[in-house]
């Protein structure tokens, strides 16, 4: 999986991908990051890559040439969907803007993102973009929640984060991604590691058992309560 982010603040990447699993999968080649720098493609000397809203509102909009041109160079060839596009852009990755305005991120959009061999982030700023990058160049957007962020960076971390520990043996244990909440559709119940007693608060009798039936059917069974007590619209969904 390739992975190209497009971006007015390339430094805050820097950070969250040097660690842990997203470096684990970058170091064993299931993944790679190309983060671009989207003021490299701005207009005239200053650079320029937003401007006021026509009719008038609060901030600055992303202009759509200097993010048009940054993904017209990061896949060397022209992809702009509009009237006589040149390009057929089912054969072209997904180009997804992050944006609070999109579909929400869940378990089952992270793993069909992972099936693509390719994606371009393009990340939000200010007050958003020019509504015809959406027309004319994304394929898909996406919000990881109901809240307002600064910018799209944070929620592109989030993304790459989630597609890289579904990546097959990106996880270091056999466990697996299949066992964590909501890869079931049911959260996590809870768990214990050593002591088994901890001021006084004893590990559940079943779990030292070595029963492994009964730790399942336990386990299960605390799955749901805890949905059941959080998050009720989840088992609401699996019907
Ligand atoms: Cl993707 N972008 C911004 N700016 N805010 C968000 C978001 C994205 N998802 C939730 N809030």
């Amino acid at each position: 999986m390739h992975i190209d982010i497009i971006t007015l603040f390339p430094n805050m990447f820097r950070g969250p991908f040097e660690e842990s699993i997203i470096r684990r999968a970058q170091e064993m080649g299931a993944l790679s990051i190309a983060i671009h720098n989207l003021r490299a493609f701005g207009l005239g000397k200053h650079r320029q890559v937003d401007d006021v809203p026509y009719g008038g509102a609060a901030g600055m909009l992303l202009r759509p040439e200097p993010i048009v041109a940054a993904v017209e160079s990061i896949l060397d060839q022209p992809v702009f969907r509009g009237e006589g596009a040149k390009v057929e852009v089912s054969t072209l990755p997904p180009i997804i803007l992050l944006t609070p305005q999109g579909r929400p991120l869940t378990q089952s959009v992270v793993k069909e993102l992972a099936h693509h061999s390719r994606l371009i982030l393009i990340c939000g700023r200010y007050e958003g973009v020019d509504e015809r990058v959406r027309e004319f160049l994304v394929t898909d957007e996406i919000s990881i929640g109901d809240y307002v962020l600064s910018g799209g960076e944070l929620a592109a971390m989030v993304v790459v984060d989630a597609i890289a520990r579904v990546l097959p043996g990106v996880l270091g244990y056999e466990r697996g991604a299949e066992e964590d909440s909501f890869a079931s559709g049911l959260l996590e119940g809870p768990q214990y590691t050593r002591p088994p007693e901890f001021r006084g608060r004893k590990v559940p009798d079943v779990l030292l058992s070595g029963h492994h039936a009964r730790i399942a059917a336990w386990r299960r069974e605390q799955s749901l309560k805890r949905t059941r007590e959080r998050r009720p619209d989840l088992l609401e969904e699996q019907g």
